[in-house]
């Protein structure tokens, strides 16, 4: 019994967070929230809801003022800075932003990851080729990230997110640039993630890619879960 609770344990955990921006902008209100391991959960809300914050929050790359956020078993609160670094190494971010490196190719951008995790060279080389040719991307792996399309951008951001498989996908407004063809794809890329085994969590206004799923929805209204 004990082992069979532990197995079904959340994969993320969020319990009773606050997140304040200085000096007084309340970002997050007293919000709980558990996804379990293997979930897809969409996480809506208008602009300025508090969505990103909640992904900011998951990997650490903002800190709560309340709270207890429990990622892979782990409390956020009390890992220390080198905990913090493994911890990221199980989570692929595509930032709302995407923060890819412009001044290098597609494919040392997607590639960066896999590089930072000492993957051999052949095994990068296959997987960033399966991740471009899935987002119709490859014809562009050469050219410095910089001279993209925002919509090619975002594709580089979400291979660069999902080229280690991880364990927790946080996706920030994923299709913002995209057509629905391209969408779709996107989408087909999160599936076959899932299917091998990885949580995800997709910040989004885009109805049209959870209406129809069977996957759950959830939705902030300034900062606090209806
Ligand atoms: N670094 C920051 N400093 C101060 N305020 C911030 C900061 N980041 C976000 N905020 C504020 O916190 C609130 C929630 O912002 P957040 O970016 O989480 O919303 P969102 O739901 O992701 O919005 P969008 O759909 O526009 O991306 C907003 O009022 C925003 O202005
Ligand atoms: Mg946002």
């Amino acid at each position: 019994m004990t082992e069979s609770t532990t197995e079904n344990r959340a994969f993320v955990d969020v319990v009773k967070v606050t997140k304040v921006y200085s000096p007084d902008i309340v970002a997050l209100q007293n919000i709980s929230l558990s996804v379990d391991r293997g979930e897809i959960l969409f996480l809506t809300g208008m602009s300025g809801a508090g969505k990103s914050t909640l992904l900011k929050l998951l990997c650490c790359m903002e800190r709560p003022n309340k709270g207890l956020i429990e990622v892979a078993g782990r409390d956020t609160g009390k890992l220390k800075k080198n905990e913090i670094q493994e911890l990221r190494q199980q989570i692929g971010i595509a930032y709302q932003d995407f923060k890819i490196l412009p001044r290098h190719t597609v494919f040392q951008n997607v590639a960066m990851p896999m590089e930072v995790m000492y993957k051999p060279a052949r095994e990068i080389r296959d997987r960033v080729s399966e991740l471009l040719d899935s987002l119709q991307m490859s014809h562009k792996k050469d050219l410095p990230a910089g001279k993209l399309s925002r919509g090619e951008q975002q594709r580089v951001a979400i291979a660069r997110a999902a080229v280690n498989r991880p364990a927790l996908l946080l996706a920030d407004e994923p299709t913002g640039n995209l057509d629905h063809e391209v969408t779709k794809m996107v989408m087909n890329l999160f599936l076959d993630l899932n299917n091998s085994g990885s949580t995800i969590i997709i910040a989004t206004h885009d109805t049209s890619i959870y209406e129809g799923t069977s996957h759950r929805m959830v939705k902030l209204e300034h900062g606090l879960f209806n």
